[in-house]
């Protein structure tokens, strides 16, 4: 079954951007043999108060046996991206569309916002941040849910040329602080809480935590802006914080005062509300260039401390605008929904700036597929009318699990794209998603990309693509994918093995924050001129490229980058353990968990008690969604003569499986059998 071929919809295809494998390969082929002339007729679409010339649109060395590595696109053209993605649109006739339909956590609290609006809104935030300092080229932390003022706040920034940092509203005041110190932000952004489900989390207070551990450090926090939301939606007993319910606007007006114990630092902190009364709805763009940097998005590395991945102006904007364009085959009408939080590049990239880029009008989702129940995300869907909808395997893989009544009671007919990303998608979770969402006529795109790559890489297009279940398939315009072996050796034909791309696309990342050395030896190191992604593939007899999951020491939890060496350092911490080593083991709903094997220090007892404490500090400092499943106890890690951790044979170990391979390396056999006898019943 799975190696059926499932074809686009007949009608779906006639209408689409791309609408035949033929054209798709003409496409690509103009795309990688003249860049210049397939991208330079793309940035005609969009406004560019300088120009670029022929023979400066694109550059760039990836072979660091030439020399530095770097990508420039489009030097010499100035442009801002939120005159492009709001000006631009109101200009053409679009400011009574809605670009946003809000749906809060409780379904009964929803609001909209059209581009003219948008507009305002940025260009009076945008004022703001320039009466607390903020000046082109800052850093601007944001630490927000979903709502509407936190597209606003991104939008802002790029108004003024500040570099926007969202850092997940999930993560811990350890993880906020350290990813603040990294980039030196001057301003926070946040929201005195949010209610996830039924759970209120006081986002503020771990704002405050966050500054006073980076104050610590000697870098200071100018100011923290806050939105005061709670009191304007509808908590999960039914009754609001200050009795409001249902419909409202962006601007209410609270003094602040009925805020459930938010901690106030009267010189840092000022509420949204207050600051935004007198600010201008007008605010001249800075006009930027090409490639100064647009925003900073901090993804897990190898050696545990984040990478703050870069982006720059010219390229990003056009690549988002096309992958959106092409792999959704968004057309004026319809309503796009990714379910992604905007703390991800997903959210970047396909909540806030493609779709704006194109006009488009989207759903932006506060809430979780759970609440109130179970079948939040397809009556969403029907609510609205979605026709492009966006999401992740973790998701779909957890719905399937409340059977398919759940999803019958809606009218999911408006559907005609899904999305799939973050990990590879199972084909029974394809499946599930094609004949039971797509009632069989929509096109999946199983889109794989990286917060590097910044928009999709290797996707289907959906009316042109004939689709294997689990196959991400063939490459994006601009993108030369290939395999390599273990030395390096390009796999031509069917094969597995790394995936590297031989030439810049304009979305690509183009640095890592303050540290293009680690950039250098992170990426592209490995293989001489080759971007290397860390990931595996397969390419089938048909030219199909098949994600096989990450090769280095990273781990993807529901979707989530990780390392092993983060949780191991934090493991490592706690005063009773004297080695942590962590293995990724699969999960039905998850993909990947986390599986723990922990070394106690001489005299301490390895117990339940260590074990939560162990999982509590995980939680604390880097986030919840980071808590590993299995704590076991290893008397001894298995490990080379040298003291090298073999992780190989600690995942067998995980899954149960006795052909753990060669230990002849292993300076101590006999700790396997140990190892196998002390491992958690299921
Ligand atoms: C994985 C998310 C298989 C992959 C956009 C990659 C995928 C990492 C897919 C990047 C897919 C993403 N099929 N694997 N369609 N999409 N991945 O930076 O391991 O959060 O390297 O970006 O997710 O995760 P990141």
């Amino acid at each position: 079954m799975a190696d059926r071929i499932y074809y686009p919809n007949a009608e779906l295809a006639n209408n689409a951007y791309c609408n035949s494998m033929q054209q798709y390969k003409d496409m690509h082929e103009k795309s990688i043999k003249n860049p210049e002339l397939f991208w330079s007729e793309i940035a005609k679409q969009f406004y560019w108060e300088s120009q670029t010339s022929n023979d400066k649109f694109f550059s760039y060395n990836f072979d660091l046996n030439q020399g530095d590595v770097f990508i420039k696109w489009m030097e010499g053209a100035s442009t801002n991206l939120s005159f492009n993605l709001l000006d631009k649109n109101v200009k053409c006739g679009n400011g009574d569309k809605i670009a946003f339909y809000w749906e809060g956590n409780d379904p009964e609290d929803y609001s909209r916002l059209t581009y003219r609006k948008l507009l305002e809104e940025t260009c009076r935030f945008a004022n703001v941040l320039k009466s607390k300092g903020v000046q082109k080229g800052d850093r601007v932390a944001i630490y927000m849910p979903m709502i509407l003022e936190l597209p606003i706040a991104m939008l802002a920034c790029t108004r003024i040329g500040a570099v926007h940092s969202v850092v997940f509203a999930g993560y811990s005041s350890d993880a906020l602080a350290e990813r603040m110190m990294d980039s030196k932000a001057k301003v926070l952004i946040t929201t005195d809480g949010v209610w996830r489900g039924s759970k209120l989390l006081i986002l503020k207070a771990i704002c405050d935590d966050a500054m006073k551990k980076v104050k610590e450090k000697s870098h200071e926090v100018e100011s923290c802006i806050v939105v005061s939301h709670l009191r304007r939606v509808t908590s999960p007993q039914g009754s609001t914080l200050d009795g409001e319910k249902g419909k409202h606007g962006i601007n209410g007006s609270s003094n602040g005062n009925n805020e459930p114990n938010i901690p106030w630092d009267e010189d840092r902190d000022c509420w949204w509300h207050e600051e935004m009364e007198d600010a201008e709805a007008s605010c001249y763009p800075a006009w930027m260039a090409a490639e100064d940097p647009l925003f900073i998005l901090y993804t897990s590395g190898s050696t545990g401390k984040p990478k703050g991945v870069l982006h720059t102006t010219a390229g990003y904007l056009i690549y988002a605008a096309t992958t959106f364009k092409y792999v959704f085959d968004y057309k004026p009408n319809d309503i796009y929904w990714c379910t992604a939080d905007i703390g991800w590049i997903t959210g970047h990239t396909y909540v806030v700036y493609g779709p704006l880029a194109n006009g488009a009008t989207s759903v932006l989702f506060e809430g979780t597929p759970f609440y109130p129940e179970n079948d939040r995300f397809w009556k969403v869907i029907d609510k609205f009318k979605v026709t492009q909808f966006y999401t992740a395997p973790t998701a779909i893989r957890s719905l399937m699990k409340f059977g398919d009544d759940l999803v019958k009671k809606y009218d999911l007919s408006s559907l005609k794209v899904l999305g799939s990303v973050g990990e590879p998608i199972n084909s029974e979770a394809w499946l599930w998603f094609y004949n039971l969402i797509g009632h069989g006529k929509c096109s999946i795109v199983d889109t794989f990309w990286q917060t590097e790559t910044g928009g999709h890489v290797i996707t289907p297009l959906p009316g042109a693509t004939p689709m294997k279940p689990g196959s991400a398939s063939f490459p994006f315009f601009g993108v030369r994918p290939e395999l390599l072996d273990e030395d390096g050796k390009l796999i031509e034909g069917e094969g597995e093995g790394y995936l590297v791309f031989r030439q810049p696309w304009p979305g690509m990342m183009r640095s890592l924050y303050n540290n293009h050395e680690r950039f250098q030896t992170t990426y592209f190191d490995k293989f001489r001129g080759f971007y290397c992604t860390g990931d595996g593939a397969r390419r089938d007899s048909d030219g199909y490229l098949w994600i096989t999951g990450r090769i280095d020491d990273m781990l993807n939890v529901s979707g989530h980058l990780m390392s092993t060496a983060e949780v191991e350092s934090v493991l490592a911490e706690h005063p009773s353990v004297a080695e942590a080593a962590v293995v990724s083991k699969p999960h039905p709903v998850k993909g990947q968990c986390l599986y723990c094997f922990i070394t106690p220090n001489e005299g301490k007892t390895f117990d339940k008690t260590l074990q939560d404490e162990l999982k509590k500090k995980v939680r604390e400092k880097i986030g919840p969604f980071a808590q590993p499943d299995i704590i076991q106890h290893a008397p001894g890690l298995p490990k080379t003569r040298s003291g090298k951790i073999m992780r190989r044979i600690l995942r067998k170990i995980a899954i149960g499986d006795k052909n753990v391979g060669d230990t002849s390396t292993l300076a101590d056999e006999s700790i396997v059998d140990l190892l196998f006898q002390l491992r958690p019943q299921n």
